[in-house]
């Protein structure tokens, strides 16, 4: 900590009496905290979200102002950030949120949100990054730097084992505390220490007993004294239960749903305790004074602020470029793909996702954006006029939004405002889908439509764009099953049938299901929530313009029987929700056990190709943490091209006990065609008795260097040879 700093923020909080203390540590607006006037102290500005910063709110309802100014830059979500697998984009696209926060006078922006994806159905997957911890800690960290160039703090949530939605206010998580150190808690870490993150915004479920938000183990033991963090703790909106608690735990500030502030778990009923002697003041000081150091990190108290901007044509185009790398070619059997422009003089777009907005749902990660370019759109201005373009739904959404026995971020119409109500019903429930005779009748009817036409021999292309909505990616639901909604299957099924060239290409923030179609289809993209040139991303990586480049962040499982949150643990819990399946997660789980993913951890392919030569350990990194890893990679294809060279650490053979293999290390490289480049990967891990492999996905292994035996010190270096 820095001496004059913590100096003055002495002096401040003796000037300071209990009421005001107290009025800075709990909500006195749904996302403003209480400031000092006299002391030119001011309140802390909260805004939502991962993807952008959210609209004004009225301080003290729920209903949007409605302002004309409040329209951002509408980034892609942090599952496709991930998708990425590039340290920079992240801290570019980090630094695009907190120019954005600040430009709107925000203090803390509420994110990113890096809890590990568990299970496919998890609702909030779409606004985290991955199955995998080090691929999210790699990535959140450089996330965070990029946001708090700006004199913004990034808060890191939630902060721990949030998993599901489900009941997320008072499902108790079961997990053995070395998994959770293991899986749950690394990327944390790396945004505190790595990433340097200024706030930490507790969850709302319990674990080992407590709730997260008022935890003496997570927020005391770990986050404070075993990582040394000496920001700011902020509850989850309506994550503190227990005055007595909160006060005696490291949670720095409440905030909360409901409009009653006076009556937060940390205002009166807290003045009242300290005042009865019940709890020292000393308590409250702690707090104070992470607030004030965090004012002072950010400069809000020295007049030296930075200032920031939003809505600029430079943030635009971080955000076209996020998209560009975030597109997955999941398969180009036949080479369809790239498609040509020239050659197409008709084409055929079918799907709802393809004319379908996102920017407005998801919950609190929904986003005003300034401008939202679907895939239509993207195709469209692409295609320039030399092409016509017809666009029929195929399936529809509309009348079919689902049974909500919970929340509903996207606003079904039946609770307005609903963060207001959410705290009710445990904070959460399943999404199913209703069935619904007149909707399904519509589906028909739109289905023959769209065959009809794909059969027709005017199209040279017809290209299929679904997958979720935030319908079922959104906050306070989780999904069902991982079904295509909307009878999706039954349409790619028909339209494969007339059109066994379509392209497909899926939208989502966790795999759905493909096994019924997936071997009749030669070329699939996947596509998470683009952000606002999302569209235009999509139709540059379809026709060739931009070679794909994005890398799976998760495990695609074939059905979710082969997620071991469900086949070996339980999701969604209730009460409780026990974590059986320990460390074995996602590829994990899958790679130790002998299982065939759909699409594995790590798969991406490109319009080029790339092959690797030999692979050696070289020097410890400039740091002297860590090792690296030495190969040679060409591009030996024809077009220029990134790939993400991936390290892995594993088992010379499989034990049921560890996971069978880790990712340790990862390089994204650009290469033009013929172009031979040594790519240097720095891991992390210990490799003594495992092998580091080296490769293209988490099953496209090309290179293994060995250790040898009896190596001890694993900072030596030597060479390894395949
Ligand atoms: C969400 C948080 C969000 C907060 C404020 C909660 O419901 O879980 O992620 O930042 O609301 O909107």
């Amino acid at each position: 900590m820095n001496e004059e700093l913590m100096r003055r923020a002495e002096e401040l909080l003796e000037k300071l009496t209990l009421e005001e203390k107290i009025g800075m540590i709990h909500g006195a607006e749904l996302f403003a905290t209480k400031g000092v006037e006299r002391l030119g102290i001011p309140p802390l500005r909260f805004s939502d979200g991962t993807m952008g910063v959210r609209q004004e709110f009225a301080p003290d309802s729920w209903h949007a102002v409605g302002n004309t100014d409040d329209f951002v830059t509408y980034l892609p979500c942090g599952s496709a950030v991930a998708a990425t697998w590039n340290r920079s984009l992240a801290k570019m696209a980090g630094s695009v949120l907190g120019a954005e926060a600040r430009g709107r006078g925000k203090d803390v922006i509420l994110g990113p949100g890096i809890n590990i994806k568990r299970s496919p159905l998890c609702g909030r997957n779409f606004e985290y990054f991955s199955e995998d911890p080090y691929l999210t800690g790699q990535l959140a960290a450089a996330f965070v730097q990029g946001v708090q160039q700006w004199d913004v703090a990034a808060c890191v949530k939630h902060f721990a084992a949030n998993n599901q939605e489900t009941k997320r206010l008072q499902v108790e998580v079961e997990i053995d505390e070395e998994a959770l150190r293991s899986l749950y808690l690394p990327a944390f870490y790396e945004t505190v220490k790595e990433g340097g993150t200024l706030s930490v915004m507790a969850a709302y479920n319990r674990l080992y007993g407590e709730h997260c938000c008022q935890s003496d183990f997570l927020l005391r033991k770990i986050l404070r004294q075993e990582w040394g963090f000496d920001g700011l703790v902020v509850s989850d909106w309506g994550g503190v239960h227990d005055t007595k608690l909160a006060a005696q735990s490291s949670l720095d500030v409440e905030m909360s749903v409901t409009n009653d502030f006076d009556q937060y778990k940390m205002a009166e009923p807290l003045k009242k305790l300290v005042e009865a002697g019940e709890i020292p003041e000393s308590a409250i000081d702690e707090k104070v004074f992470h607030i004030l150091m965090t004012m002072m990190r950010l400069h809000m108290l020295d007049g030296s602020r930075k200032s920031g901007s939003y809505n600029t044509r430079e943030h635009q185009n971080t955000a076209l470029m996020m998209a560009r790398e975030s597109v997955v070619l999941l398969k180009n059997s036949q080479g369809i793909l790239p498609l040509r422009k020239e050659a197409c003089h008709r084409i055929l777009v079918i799907g709802e996702n393809g004319n379908r907005i996102h920017s407005n749902g998801g919950g609190s990660a929904e986003v005003k954006a300034l401008y939202e370019i679907t895939p239509l759109m993207g195709i469209k201005k692409l295609l320039g006029g030399n092409c016509r373009v017809d666009y029929v739904p195929g399936y529809c959404s509309d009348g079919f939004l689902g049974e909500d026995a919970g929340l509903d971020g996207s606003g079904d119409g039946q609770a307005e405002n609903w963060q207001e109500t959410s705290l009710e019903n445990g904070g959460g429930s399943i999404k199913v889908q209703r069935e619904d005779e007149a909707a399904r009748r519509r589906r028909q009817a739109m289905r023959q439509e769209a065959s009809a036409l794909a059969a027709s021999s005017q199209y040279d292309k017809v290209i299929f764009v679904g997958g979720l909505n935030h319908d079922f990616d959104s906050e306070g639901n989780d999904r069902a099953d991982m079904k295509l909604p909307y009878d999706q299957d039954v349409l790619i099924g028909e339209l494969l049938s007339v059109r066994p060239d379509m392209v497909m290409v899926l939208m989502g923030g966790s795999p759905v299901e493909m096994g019924r179609w997936v071997d009749r289809c030669s070329s699939l993209v996947w596509c998470w929530y683009g952000g606002m040139e999302g569209g235009t991303a999509l139709a540059e990586v379809l026709f060739g313009q931009v070679n794909p480049s994005g890398k799976l962040p998760e495990s695609f499982y074939q059905t979710i029987d082969d997620c071991s949150a469900h086949s070996v643990g339980e999701f969604p819990g209730t009460d409780k929700v026990r974590y059986r399946e320990g460390v074995f997660v996602g590829y994990r789980y899958l790679d130790t056990f002998g299982k065939e993913p759909q699409f594995c951890f790590g798969h991406g392919l490109s319009y080029t190709e790339f092959t690797y030569g030999k692979a050696s350990l070289g020097k410890a990194s400039l740091s002297g943490e860590g090792n690296t890893v030495l190969c040679e990679i060409t591009n030996t294809g024809c077009l220029p091209g990134k790939e993400t060279v991936q390290v892995y650490l594993r088992q010379k053979e499989r034990n049921p006990k560890q996971p069978y293999q880790e990712l340790a290390g990862f390089e994204k490289i650009e290469l033009q065609p013929g172009e031979t480049r040594q790519v240097i990967v720095a891991f992390k891990g210990e490799f003594k008795g495992r092998e580091i492999a080296v490769g293209s996905s988490s099953r496209d292994i090309r290179a293994i260097v060995c250790s040898p035996d009896g190596e001890t010190d694993s900072k030596l270096l030597f060479t390894g040879t395949l």
